[in-house]
């Protein structure tokens, strides 16, 4: 079975095939992040005018790729090939999962292919069962992205408890607010992850917020106790902007900050993985989402746990629409979210 995948939800306009929920047969994804890189975050309204001019190309281009056919999005050989269309209908930016959804609809009706309409955040750690062999269940998993810090422990597929959550900003959220204090441009998380390698993660001691459930996170303390020592570094009281520290700051200074940062946000991870782990005493242990893409995360779960874990490849960590065909794949197998291009809407707050 041929899903083909399609993710627009924030700033990568992305299409893949994925074959039986196993194999991929391509995966096509255009970023815009030079163009919010000079607003300092993503601006919705360049994210969908992009996404309309990205999602035709990007989806012929993901279609040529799997089946080796020129103009692949106008030929019948093709399409012949493709058994359902997977697409993102939320969490996410309105206007962005819009464009996404509407190409999904028309080339579902133009073709007569089931259309399964995919939760982008729950579609993260799906890359893990393109795996072999396949996570075995019950799986905790954590999902660490720019939108969200969730703990997760799946009984099987489509039946899960999320243990815990973040209660305010996500931890990829925490890196980008970081990161723009260090004067480094977005999405910052991968840059703060760079300079600290060159910083003393023991320089400051960052507070790590105590939560009632030991499974929920919080990380906008943290940020906050990173402003203020950045403030007392260059002599300036509360009142100081953040914006102008930066350039007061050495690069020794700023590898410092960024390495102790990093330490504690992700040892606040490790922290609840651990003791889930200790807990549920899962058969898996998996991670998906943006900031599973971070090497301090590899390097923490392997030191703490005594678990063997297959990391998902890092391109698979940020979003991509290869997610999107393999859990599309599930879904159509149990018959979750099968619509049809007149029944499908977005869900922009869609939660797991
Ligand atoms: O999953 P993703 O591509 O988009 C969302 O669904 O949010 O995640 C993007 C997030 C950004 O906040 C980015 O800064 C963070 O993932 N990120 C990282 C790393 N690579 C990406 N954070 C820390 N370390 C990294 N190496
Ligand atoms: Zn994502």
């Amino acid at each position: 079975m041929n899903v083909l995948g399609i993710e627009s939800s924030c700033d990568e306009t992305a299409a893949a095939v994925v074959a039986d929920g196993t194999s991929v047969l391509s995966s096509v994804v255009e970023s815009q992040i030079d163009l919010h890189a000079v607003y300092g975050g993503v601006v919705p309204e360049i994210a969908s005018r992009s996404h309309l001019e990205a999602i035709i190309p990007v989806v012929d281009q993901a279609l040529e790729r799997a089946f080796h056919v020129k103009g692949a999005i106008h030929s019948r050989e093709a399409w012949e090939q493709i058994d359902a269309i997977a697409v993102t209908n939320g969490p996410g930016l309105s206007g962005s999962l819009l464009i996404g959804t509407l190409a999904a609809r028309t080339l579902a009706w133009l073709h007569d292919k089931p259309l399964i309409a995919v939760n982008h955040v729950l579609a993260h750690p799906y890359v893990n069962w393109l795996q072999d062999p396949k996570p075995a269940f019950p799986v905790l998993a954590l999902i660490v992205s720019g939108g969200h810090t969730q703990l997760v422990l799946f009984e099987d597929h489509f039946q899960y408890r999320l243990l815990g959550q973040t209660r305010d900003d996500a931890v990829g959220e925490a890196f980008d607010k970081v990161a723009k204090m260090l004067g480094l441009p977005y999405p910052g998380g991968p840059k703060v992850a760079t300079i600290a390698e060159d910083g003393d993660p023991r320089k400051y001691t960052f507070p790590k917020a105590r939560m009632q459930n030991p499974y929920d996170f919080s990380f906008s303390g943290l940020k906050t106790a990173v402003l203020r020592a950045l403030q007392a570094e260059i002599g300036e009281g509360h009142e100081y902007p953040s914006h102008k520290l930066a350039e007061r700051l050495s690069s020794v200074q700023k590898a410092d900050v960024a390495a102790s940062f990093q330490h504690v946000a992700i040892k606040t991870l490790v922290d609840a993985v651990e003791e889930a782990m200790n807990e549920y005493s899962p058969q898996s242990f998996i991670i998906g989402g943006g900031v599973a893409a971070s090497d301090e995360l590899r390097r923490q779960l392997d030191d703490r746990l005594s678990f063997s874990i297959t990391y998902p490849a890092l391109n698979l960590c940020t979003d991509n629409a290869v997610m999107i065909a393999t859990l599309g794949y599930y879904q159509s197998h149990a018959r979750r979210g099968v619509l049809t291009p007149h029944t499908l809407v977005i869900e922009p707050s869609l939660a797991m």
